[in-house]
């Protein structure tokens, strides 16, 4: 979601003269993008705001964008005097506004040459956290060129209540073949763990025209995989009452010249049988669901205010494995909830071997700002919470190998992504989101982007081995 944010945002801003440059150091203007979702993010902003500061003697400007920005507000000045911007995602709509105001109070701005923004730079970066178990936490930077240098503070803080989606024709997508829609922003769910609700503002929905306009305008360039974006992407409710979700997927893979449908991340509450229905029916839908679980205990899930008990999310569960597809299922896990107790993790435990998931995403649970399980009490040790995680992950890791041993001897249909020059392999994706190493015996070598026939050979917990199978 937030690096497909940023592409938004750097799309908007070259859209508005800036150009973008490769590294910080030819930048000068670093935009931050953040995300507060678990543990300690704000220290590691504060940490790499620090690092940068001295690159404010070369005339820098910084600016923090995302939840960071919003959850932290005006106390990044304090903390972070030489920070000019911070910006939450619900006013991303006014960036290039309040960038003209930063520029436009510089007394130096006033006499650069009106094309002077066209010299500029604008940079951007990916970085993944790999902190807690399979978390991955994504920042980006990202950099303008401008000469002018003042200590002007714009805030764009106060749009969580807007109805308005981010919504820009002038996305810079950085893989030519597959790209993001946000169909989603915000979230109403309030979990009693999650600062999302406060940091991103409530749900509000994109017209299905606007989706399929954008998913027609990116088959017209060349993409064949699109990925619908959304904190709880089939909470979706179409304003112009035209589609449901499981419509508009269909839709969306229905679209001419797009073969790979994938969306996420769905919410247990809201995922309809519809959607398996539409899997079944259109065969560019993937056959992937991330359907996070946080706990397999009602007690817990109920403590997290996740809106369904054990029961309900397995009845979901069984719709898919019921389904004509073998549809792959990952999940996301919390563990050490306030108050989870050794049976209720023991409840998860049995979870994961009763639905075996494909891929599991487990987390020590860590409180956030402004959330209502900061009130809980029975905290879990962070000795026991690691404990916990340790004996979960290593429970997943046995059924990941026994499930991905199956695949050997199939052949599957694998999207190139790239090449490890050090393994000499290619590396590709199944429609189930598998990533597939594999060599070329004989024969011309694959291009990336394409779809090539691939004979699986081996298994790894995390990944498929196999060779390519030429065609015909
Ligand atoms: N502590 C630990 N994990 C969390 N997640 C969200 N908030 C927290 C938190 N406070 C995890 C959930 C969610 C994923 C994106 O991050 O599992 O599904
Ligand atoms: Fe957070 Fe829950 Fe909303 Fe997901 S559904 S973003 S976990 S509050």
């Amino acid at each position: 979601m937030n690096v497909h944010d940023s592409e938004k945002v750097v799309g908007t801003l070259v859209q508005e003269g800036y150009l973008q440059v490769e590294s910080v150091e030819q930048a000068d203007l670093i935009l931050y993008n953040t995300c507060s979702i678990r543990d300690k993010a704000e220290q590691k902003v504060f940490h790499r705001l620090a690092d940068y500061k001295k690159l404010q003697a070369e005339g820098k400007k910084f600016g923090v964008l995302g939840c960071v920005a919003q959850q932290e507000g005006e106390k990044i000045f304090e903390r972070a005097p030489h920070v000019s911007l911070v910006c939450g995602s619900a006013s991303y709509t006014k960036l290039p506004e309040m960038l003209v105001q930063l520029e436009g109070k510089s007394p130096a701005a006033d006499s650069l040459p009106a094309n002077s923004r066209i010299l500029a730079s604008l940079g951007i970066r990916d970085s993944v956290d790999h902190d807690e178990a399979l978390a991955s936490l994504r920042t980006a930077h990202e950099g303008v060129r401008h000469s002018a240098y003042n200590l002007v503070r714009i805030t764009g803080l106060d749009d969580r209540q807007t109805d308005k989606c981010f919504e820009t024709e002038f996305t810079a997508r950085t893989n030519p073949h597959r790209g993001y829609i946000t169909i989603i922003e915000g979230c109403d769910k309030f979990c009693a763990y999650c600062v999302v609700p406060f940091t991103r503002g409530k749900e509000r929905s994109r017209t299905s025209e606007s989706v399929l306009a954008e998913a027609q305008q990116m088959a017209d360039l060349g993409y064949t995989e699109i990925q619908l974006l959304g904190q709880n992407v089939n909470s979706y409710r179409d304003p112009s009452g035209n589609k449901s979700f499981a419509e508009l997927l269909a839709a969306v893979g229905e679209v001419a010249g797009i073969r790979r449908v994938r969306f996420t991340t769905s919410h247990p509450r809201d995922f309809g049988r519809d959607i398996v229905e539409a899997i079944d029916a259109v065969p560019s839908l993937c056959d992937h669901v991330h359907l996070p679980v946080q706990s397999g205990s009602t007690r817990v899930l109920d403590a997290m205010q996740r809106l369904y008990t054990r029961e309900q999310y397995l009845e979901r569960i069984g719709w898919m494995k019921t389904a004509n597809r073998d549809i792959s299922i990952t999940t996301d896990v919390i563990v050490g909830f306030p108050g989870e107790t050794e049976q209720d993790f023991s409840e998860t435990l049995r979870l994961l071997d009763e639905v075996g998931y494909d891929g599991v995403f487990s987390f020590k649970y860590s409180a956030r700002p402004n959330t209502p399980a900061l009130t809980l009490e029975d905290a879990i040790p962070e000795e026991e919470k690691s404990r916990r995680l340790e004996v979960l992950m290593a429970r997943q890791r046995e059924i990941q190998i026994a499930r991905y041993k199956k695949y050997i001897g199939m052949q599957c249909e694998v999207m190139v992504e790239g090449h490890n020059d050090a393994r000499g392999q290619w590396i590709g994706r199944t429609s189930q989101n598998k990533t597939v190493n594999f060599t070329v015996c004989g024969g011309a070598d694959p291009v990336v982007g394409s779809y090539v026939p691939v004979m699986v050979t081996r298994n790894f917990p995390n990944s498929l081995v196999g060779e390519m199978r030429l065609k015909g």
